[in-house]
């Protein structure tokens, strides 16, 4: 086979991003260049080239870095209109006590309804390694970036409903900062706790805010993050922490939270939307599907580098067979074709983050890195663990838990999805499997069914009709319905 060099330039890539891949490779396709892995996939799927692959910062910025302390700035991104002055928008960062000079930047923008009354929400985008920034300007942010890459509103953010909170997590994301490329999270402990003392932090700079709700969420592989936090917090809540953390749900879009139970309806959900026929799935199935539950299994109760990795290399075998039959699908929404390298175009992101205008306003010297494939190679061998675990805790003390999908992703599909939600093992277990479904109904100008609502009592999943991986982005008027209904507990 002619090697072009287009393919060359794919293989490089490919080995950049995954040093265990060839292990992974078997003896029937090394004729063709390999594709990279789904997951990988999905750091490099914003079109995006960033210029290094993580922020590390030497010496001294604009701000200095002051242990366990956040550094915070109102701004407006709006500077030459007269909307600016009663928009209560910040961002800041803050001195990471464990790691030093690392920093952890985020936008915090007021609810544009009742800042007094309406919840706090914290926002956290996946990768791992993608700046939060992905979702703020292209899903539930306030504001969109036009063409001509002006700003316009975002009549759907979830700004409308919440106090929101964008933060670019694990430091090295985003705008966020480190000085030693040690400092970044192998795991979420490490997450979790830099979250927790940043949240503790950023309650005590908006004592204000200690009081209203408090809400987590998150997409694709926040399917880790958000639990892990949860009941970190939930944990230290029931000690007595500095500031008590008003708890009071859990929202994971298209999340990767239960890889044992997810990756083995890869299959099932390729087959039912035609991706690979029913021989393809019995094949696939009797050739992969053991191993990849067998590793899982191993990874999850052993724990270890080795195991999950070997899992990853296992379970990711499935997911690159289904692809090479698929073809150039884009995994994060199969109605669509993968265009160009990418699957998406976000080029317009990091045009507007790095325009020199924009990064005076918000005071970062460092260049926006839009997936940090230094904080993702991290975190390799944390996707195959579960975090589902703490999940029933939490809803037994009346956290609300909602897991919601939009229907045409393939990489954290709804389907796999579905099934560890009814699989998860908590008193209402039972009666959530019952459960026949429900339409969601949303009101624009007529009442529409935005998606197939399954729930009992704290636990609620939402299948999203016509939407792929980044619901807000897909059907953002359904996405701000079902998190103003759920926060209110109207869901
Ligand atoms: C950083 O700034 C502080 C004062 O803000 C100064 O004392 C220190 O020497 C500076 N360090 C470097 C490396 O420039
Ligand atoms: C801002 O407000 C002033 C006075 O209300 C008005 O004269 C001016 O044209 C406005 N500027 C913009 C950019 O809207
Ligand atoms: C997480 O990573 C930290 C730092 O590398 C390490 O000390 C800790 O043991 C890890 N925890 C788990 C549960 O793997």
């Amino acid at each position: 086979m002619v090697v072009s060099k287009t393919s060359m330039s794919l293989l490089l890539l490919f080995i950049l991003f995954s040093s265990s891949y060839a292990t992974s490779r078997t003896t029937h396709n090394n004729q063709q260049i390999q594709k990279t892995s789904a997951f990988e996939k999905l750091v490099r799927s914003f079109n995006l080239s960033p210029k290094d692959p993580v922020n590390l910062i030497h010496g001294n910025q604009s701000f200095d870095y002051f242990p366990g302390k956040i550094v915070e700035k109102k701004f407006s991104f709006l500077s030459n209109t007269n909307e600016t002055e009663n928009l209560n928008h910040h961002f800041g960062y803050y001195s990471i006590p464990r790691a030093l000079g690392a920093r952890m930047f985020y936008f915090f923008f007021e609810s544009r309804d009742t800042p007094k009354d309406d919840p706090v929400v914290i926002w956290l985008t996946g990768g791992p390694g993608c700046g939060s920034e992905l979702a703020l300007f292209y899903e539930n942010g306030p504001f969109h970036i036009a063409d001509d890459l002006s700003l316009v509103w975002n009549q759907y953010g979830w700004d409308k409903a919440s106090n929101i909170l964008f933060v670019d997590q694990p430091i090295g994301t985003g705008f966020s900062v480190v000085n030693d490329v040690n400092d970044i999270p192998h795991n979420e402990t490490v997450v979790s706790d830099d979250l927790y003392v940043f949240l503790q932090s950023f309650f005590e700079e908006h004592p204000e805010f200690v009081k209203n709700d408090f809400y987590i969420t998150g997409e694709s592989y926040a399917g880790h993050y958000i639990p892990a936090l949860a009941s970190r917090i939930h944990q230290e809540n029931k000690g007595n922490p500095k500031i008590h953390i008003n708890l009071k749900g859990i929202a994971i879009g298209n999340g990767i939270t239960n890889p044992r139970i997810q990756y083995l309806f890869y299959t099932q959900f390729a087959e039912d939307n035609h991706l690979i026929t029913p021989g393809e799935r019995k094949d696939i199935d009797d050739e992969l599907y053991e191993g990849c539950t067998e590793a899982t299994y191993n990874c999850d109760t052993q724990g270890g580098d080795q195991n999950c990795l070997l899992a990853r290399d296992k379970c990711e075998a499935i997911v690159n067979k289904i692809m090479s039959i698929a073809g150039d699908i884009n995994v994060y929404d199969i109605r669509k074709k993968c265009i160009g390298e990418m699957c998406y175009d976000f080029s317009k992101l990091e045009k507007f983050l790095n325009n020199h205008e924009v990064r005076g306003i918000i005071g970062v010297a460092n260049e926006f890195v839009s997936c940090s494939r230094v904080v993702y190679d991290a975190m390799r061998a944390d996707l195959m663990k579960s975090f589902h675990l703490g999940i029933p805790e939490l809803l037994e003390d009346g956290i609300k838990v909602l897991i919601y999908a939009g229907e045409f992703d393939f990489i954290c599909n709804w389907l796999g999805n579905y099934n560890w939600v009814s699989f998860l093992q908590w008193s209402g277990q039972k009666q959530f499997k019952e459960f026949k479904g429900v339409p969601f109904l949303v009101d624009g100008t007529d009442i529409s069914e935005g998606g197939m609502l399954y729930t009992f009592g704290p636990l609620y999943f939402l299948k999203v009709y016509g939407a792929g991986h980044m619901v807000p982005m897909d059907q953002p008027d359904v996405a701000l319905q079902m998190l103003t209904a759920w926060m209110k507990g109207q869901l």
